[in-house]
């Protein structure tokens, strides 16, 4: 059984038609890209994965159970984790409460309790802090901890962005664009933590991404979109040399 099996998603804004019956698999431990043109749909793939839009039709199967229709924080509490393509973390808050906010979500996906301070929560406190810690140790960020992520270099914000993603050990953890607007020393270092992450958190990764080493160093299997279909699949290898994805979406000149 597929981790996320995707079936016939169409998704209209209005009179657009973002996404045309697209369908999609992902196995256990998979780590998997998607790409293709702006506009194509990728994202909206994601945001209706991850439960922030309802899709027209089609159905998603993640880990056996049908999540259509589900809020954003009843995807997360299933075990799917995603980080955004503008980032988006909470910048009035240092880089450890991120985190550690993220962890009290997960645990119990009332935000306002978590907030409120109830005895459960002051005896949970602690194990809370010493699992932030940890992932923060993990992406290399400990040095940071005190931060406000918009002080930091945007390199940095992204980890943090994926830090917290990981803060309630997701089985599936959707990336888009990780590695936008970072320069390449950053994407060198990107490409070492999301190996790092797959290898030590033995999770499954599906990834949007626009700059091609980083898909192509990172995915076994790739999916390419185009006005909301599918147009190929395969590996790095075979994407490169389709025919079809030359013309829509890499260009003749771009590997
Ligand atoms: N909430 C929305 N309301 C209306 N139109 C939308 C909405 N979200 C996305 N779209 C439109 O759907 C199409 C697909 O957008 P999407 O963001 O999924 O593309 P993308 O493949 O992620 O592109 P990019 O590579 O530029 O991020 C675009 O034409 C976009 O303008
Ligand atoms: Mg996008």
């Amino acid at each position: 059984m597929p981790l996320l099996e995707i079936t016939g998603l169409t998704q209209r804004f209005g009179g657009l038609q973002a996404l045309s019956n697209f369908s999609c698999c992902l196995e256990e431990r998979e780590l998997a890209g998607l790409i293709g043109p702006n506009g194509a749909g990728k994202t909206t793939v994601f945001n209706i994965v991850s439960g922030f839009y309802k899709p027209t039709e089609g159905s998603i199967v993640f880990n056996g159970k049908r999540i259509n229709g589900l809020k954003p924080h009843q995807v997360t509490a299933m075990g799917m984790a995603r980080t955004f393509q503008n980032i988006r973390l909470w910048n009035t808050m240092t880089v450890l409460d991120n985190i550690r906010l993220a962890r009290y979500a997960w645990l119990n996906y009332g935000f306002l309790s978590a907030v409120l301070r109830t005895g459960r929560y002051r005896r949970a406190e602690k194990a809370i802090e010493t699992k932030a810690r940890e992932v923060l140790e993990i992406m290399e960020l400990t040095e940071y901890a005190e931060e406000f992520p918009k002080n930091l270099p945007y390199g940095l914000q992204r980890r943090v962005e994926m830090a917290r993603a990981l803060a309630g050990n997701p089985r599936l953890l959707l990336l888009d664009e990780p590695a936008a607007g970072l320069n390449s020393a950053d994407v060198e270092g990107l490409i070492r933590h999301i190996r790092w992450i797959y290898d030590e958190f033995k999770i499954s990764i599906w990834m949007i991404e626009h700059q091609m080493k980083v898909v192509m160093s990172l995915c076994r299997r790739l999916a390419v979109i185009d006005f909301g279909c599918t147009i190929a699949e395969g590996t790095p290898e075979e994407i490169r040399r389709d025919p079809d994805v030359i013309r829509a979406y890499l260009g003749d000149g771009a590997l």
